[in-house]
Parts: structure tokens; C-alpha cells; sequence
């Protein structure tokens, strides 16, 4: 499925700009301790939550999970995010779960992992997800003859009460696209060419109706089974386009109390968050993820999130960290066969911009929502640390991150996965030595196809070396290489 690209097609290649000395990065303001609720970081660096498509079928962690954290470890981010992890116990293919008890013995053995690679340094937080359902986009005559249901109002259009439903189906399916946009509804057709996606304003479904009853308990019991497993906190997702930034949403309309009104958008994750308080404790580190900016027509804008920020701050949350776009919305149209994914479209390219960008550029494209965000927190009486960040890759920028107040702890995504051990280096004065990210997304693009993540950068490199685990193809290395410091 190809991705939107930006009208400008400008090369931006990252660039290490000057490297600190290892006093200079001692003194400097990201390697300083810092308190995120009960938890004291060793330095203001945060690898935020990747998925990267190596759990079981059956939702749990598996040896591959356990290396590619233990990976990040040794490289001792002071917080490491464990992917977005569902809280409900349904099949959801090769991604982590938390909805169950059966989980803890194999997120606590994570848990294990991830203190014994850092030496006690990383802080382990776990993501937490609920999502709503979507489906493979169906042949068209397919979809039109076994999943359309047909109703009153298509016989209307059609001039057609007489004629049976097999008479009505074939019409249909004799159709041009221009007929047939006419004929079915926007959500029939939307089934049709992108593939059937439920959204939280669905009250006609009683589950979807039912959401704000199930998601606080769902949260709060994985939030004391993560507690449970060892884990250091959550992060509740409510970013990007799974379903509490759909309740977030200015998009949402929901007529029950839980849309409308910015007030009823965040009563739902209010809700929630007293809830896992309740049962995960309440010295127990929560925050949550959110948008500083949808980036979709109609969506919520900084001034929403600036609002969203302070009364989750007043709430009580520990940390709040600020992601950018990544909608379905305005996802391109997937292939027959294939699900939509969310950042195909603008949303998706603000949400991981690639090296080809505009005049703009992919780095620093969350800044300046994230610094309004943090001083609305700020202006509203509240010290909640705001995490944020967005193409860092160089010292110089994740400091002036600090310095101007965009962030109090700085995210690091590709970079993180292009050289695990940018931490490591930064912090002795080996700067010179970390692999840059080139911001390709060919990660980003394995992540699309469900297939394993990795980095161009080190997926080829010493694949016949023993013990070294590969794909199932055998052609990419699954865990970046060693950290050779002979030379330091
Ligand atoms: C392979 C991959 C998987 C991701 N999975 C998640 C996820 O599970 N949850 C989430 O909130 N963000 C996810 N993201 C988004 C990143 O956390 C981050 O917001 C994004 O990459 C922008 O930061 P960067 O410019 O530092 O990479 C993912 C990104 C990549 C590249
Ligand atoms: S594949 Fe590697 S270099 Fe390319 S964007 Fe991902 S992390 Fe960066």
C-alpha cells in the first residue's frame, strides 16, 4: 500500500551535529536524574513503545520478544516502552497481550530481562491497548453479493421494491463506481473499497455502545497484572487511531455522554484512569499517550490537546506523552486482501515522517505543539512531566528539547532501534560512533506487512555469525548487533 507523500519531495538526511565529551554529556540536562511519579530516571531519555510482530499467536512473550527488549536494555534508554499490548484476551495475531492472568509469568520474566541487561538502569512501562475491529478489504462483487445487507433504503434508490434481493445483488454488482457511491451509504461503501472498520460512534452496536462499562475494568486488571509481573508502569494509549483517541477525538459525537463536549471526549479516559488506580494502587506509575495534533479535517488541534493535558494532569496522571497523527481517517486505500493502516495517509506521515519531506522536514514536527501542550500543563498549575519528541537523532537537538521546555524527558523511536545503544555512546562521548537513523521507514513498512521489525541498517550485517537469530527467511539479522567498543 503506498504512503502518502508530502507535494515537496526534499531530501532531509539526518546529521550528527557535534557530539558532547563524555563531562560535557555528565553536565548536560538529558543525562540528569529525573522523577516521573514514584520512578527516578537516570537520565531524561525515553525509547517509546515499537511494536515489532514477534509475540505468539496466543498473545505471549516469546524468547524473540525477550532479545529485542534485552537489545534496548544494553543500551540503557532510562524508560523503555514495551509495545502497545492488548488488554482484551482475543485473537489478535503476533501481538503482545495483557488481558489475562496467564500473561504475568511471561511479561515478568520481560520484566527480568530488561533490569538485568540495564543493571537495574532502564525503567520498564508497558503500553497499554484497546482497539476496535476492521476487516481485509473484500472483492467488491464479493462484499456486494455475501456481506451488503440489503435495506429499505437501497430498494428506494434502486426503484425496486418488487424485485428479490438476488434480482437487487446482481443490479449492484453491474454497477460503476459512480452508481454505486449513489447507491450504497458512505459506511456501505467505505466497507466496500477500504474494508469494513467499526468506529466508537457505532451506537447502534451494543458492544461498541457498551465500551465505557468494559474498557475501565479491562485497563485497571491489566494495569495490576503488569504491576503484578514486575513491571515498573503503564502508559495508557490514547493516541493515534485505536480506541480512546477515537473517544478523544474532536470527531466524536457520541450522543451518551461520552462525546460531544470536549468535557464528555475525556470523561471516558477519566473514567479509566480511576479505575486503574483503584486496582493497580495508586503509588503504581500511570500516564498516558495522546495526540498533540490529529492532523486529519475535523480532528482535534493543539487547543484540544493543551485542554486534554490539564485535566489529565489534574487527574493525576504521572507523565504525559505526546504523539502526533497516525489516523484511519485518511489512510490510503489498501490493496484486495489487505487491511487499511493508519499511517498511509497525511495523518500517518506526521506521525512518522520519512526522509523525503517537505520544506519543513521530518525532524522536529511535533515541537512546537508539544512545547504549547507543556506550558498549558505549566500555566494550569501542574509540574506533570510531558514526554515528547519526534525525529531526535542528534545530541544537540534532544538537549534543546529540554532547554526550550518542549519536553521534560526526550522520545526516541527509530533512532533507538537504528543504534540500540545511542544512550550508551552519547554518555561516554562516543557520539561519533552511533549508526544515524536515515528516517527511510523500511521499518515502518515491515510493520505495515506484519512482518518482523528491523533496521535496514544492521539487518544484513554478520548474518553467519553463531547464535545470531534470523528471520524466518534466514535473510535479516532480528536483533541489532553487538556494541563493539574496542576502539573507545
Ligand atoms: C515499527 C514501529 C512500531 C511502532 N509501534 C508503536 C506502538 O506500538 N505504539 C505507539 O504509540 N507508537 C508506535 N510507533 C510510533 C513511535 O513510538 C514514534 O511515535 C514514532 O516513530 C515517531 O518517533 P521517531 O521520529 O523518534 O521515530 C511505532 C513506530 C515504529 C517505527
Ligand atoms: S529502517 Fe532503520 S534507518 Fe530506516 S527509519 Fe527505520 S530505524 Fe531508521
Amino acid at each position: 500500500m503506498a504512503m502518502w507523500r508530502p507535494p515537496e519531495r526534499i531530501r532531509h538526511d539526518a546529521e550528527g551535529g557535534r557530539w558532547p565529551t563524555r563531562d560535557e554529556a555528565a553536565a548536560a540536562r538529558l543525562f540528569q536524574p529525573f522523577q516521573v511519579g514514584g520512578l527516578t530516571l537516570t537520565a531524561r531519555t525515553w525509547v517509546p513503545a515499537m511494536v515489532p510482530w514477534r509475540a505468539a499467536d496466543s498473545g505471549e512473550v516469546t524468547p524473540n520478544v525477550l532479545d529485542w527488549y534485552r537489545r534496548f536494555a544494553l543500551g540503557r534508554p532510562a524508560v523503555l516502552v514495551v509495545e502497545a499490548t492488548g488488554i482484551a484476551d482475543v485473537p489478535s495475531g503476533p501481538l503482545l497481550r495483557i488481558g489475562h492472568d496467564r500473561f504475568i509469568p511471561g511479561l515478568a520474566q520481560l520484566a527480568q530481562t530488561v533490569r538485568e541487561a540495564s543493571h537495574g538502569e532502564t525503567r520498564l512501562l508497558i503500553q497499554l491497548i484497546d482497539f476496535l475491529a476492521i476487516r481485509r478489504r473484500p472483492e467488491p462483487q464479493r462484499y456486494l453479493n455475501e456481506f451488503l445487507k440489503i435495506t429499505p433504503r437501497h430498494r428506494q434508490l434502486l426503484d425496486a421494491a418488487a424485485q428479490s434481493e438476488e434480482q437487487l445483488r446482481r443490479q449492484l454488482c453491474a454497477m460503476g463506481d459512480a452508481q454505486l457511491r449513489h447507491v450504497l451509504s458512505s459506511r456501505e461503501y467505505e466497507a466496500m473499497s477500504m474494508g469494513y472498520r467499526e468506529r466508537v460512534t457505532d451506537l447502534h452496536l451494543p458492544h461498541i455502545r457498551q465500551l465505557p462499562e468494559r474498557l475501565p475494568q479491562e485497563f485497571a486488571a491489566a494495569a495490576r497484572r503488569a504491576r503484578e509481573a514486575g513491571l515498573d508502569g503503564v502508559e495508557l494509549h490514547f493516541a493515534h487511531a485505536y480506541t480512546m483517541a477515537s473517544f478523544l477525538s474532536a470527531t466524536n459525537d457520541r450522543t451518551d455522554g461520552y462525546g460531544g463536549t470536549r468535557a464528555e471526549r475525556q470523561r471516558l479516559p477519566l473514567e479509566i484512569l480511576a479505575a486503574v488506580r483503584r486496582e493497580a494502587g495508586v503509588d503504581f506509575t500511570v500516564g498516558c499517550r495522546f495526540l498533540a495534533e490529529e492532523c486529519i479535517e475535523g480532528g482535534s488541534g493543539v487547543h484540544d490537546a493543551c485542554d486534554h493535558a490539564s485535566v489529565f494532569a489534574k487527574a493525576g496522571f504521572d507523565f504525559l506523552s505526546l504523539s502526533r497523527g497516525g489516523k484511519f481517517d485518511d489512510a490510503r486505500q489498501p490493496r484486495i486482501g489487505e487491511a487499511a493502516y493508519p499511517y498511509t495517509g497525511r495523518s500517518g506521515y506526521e506521525c512518522m515522517p520519512s526522509y523525503y519531506s517537505d520544506s519543513f522536514g521530518p525532524f522536529d514536527r511535533n515541537r512546537r505543539a508539544a512545547r504549547d501542550v507543556r506550558a498549558a500543563v505549566r500555566t494550569a498549575g501542574f509540574a506533570t512531566p510531558v514526554v515528547a519528541g519526534g525525529g531526535i537523532h542528534n545530541f544537540e537537538t534532544a538537549e534543546s528539547w529540554l532547554a526550550d521546555g518542549s519536553a521534560d524527558v526526550v522520545s526516541i523511536a527509530r533512532q533507538a532501534l537504528a543504534d540500540p545503544d545511542w544512550f550508551v555512546k552519547v554518555r561516554a562521548g562516543l557520539g561519533s560512533r552511533v549508526r544515524l537513523c536515515k528516517y527511510t521507514n523500511y521499518c515502518e513498512a515491515l510493520d505495515q506487512r506484519h512482518r518482523e521489525v528491523t533496521c535496514e541498517l544492521w539487518d544484513r550485517e554478520q548474518l553467519d555469525v553463531p547464535g545470531t537469530v534470523l528471520s524466518k527467511d534466514g535473510k535479516r539479522r532480528l536483533i541489532a548487533p553487538p556494541f563493539d567498543n574496542s576502539e573507545g
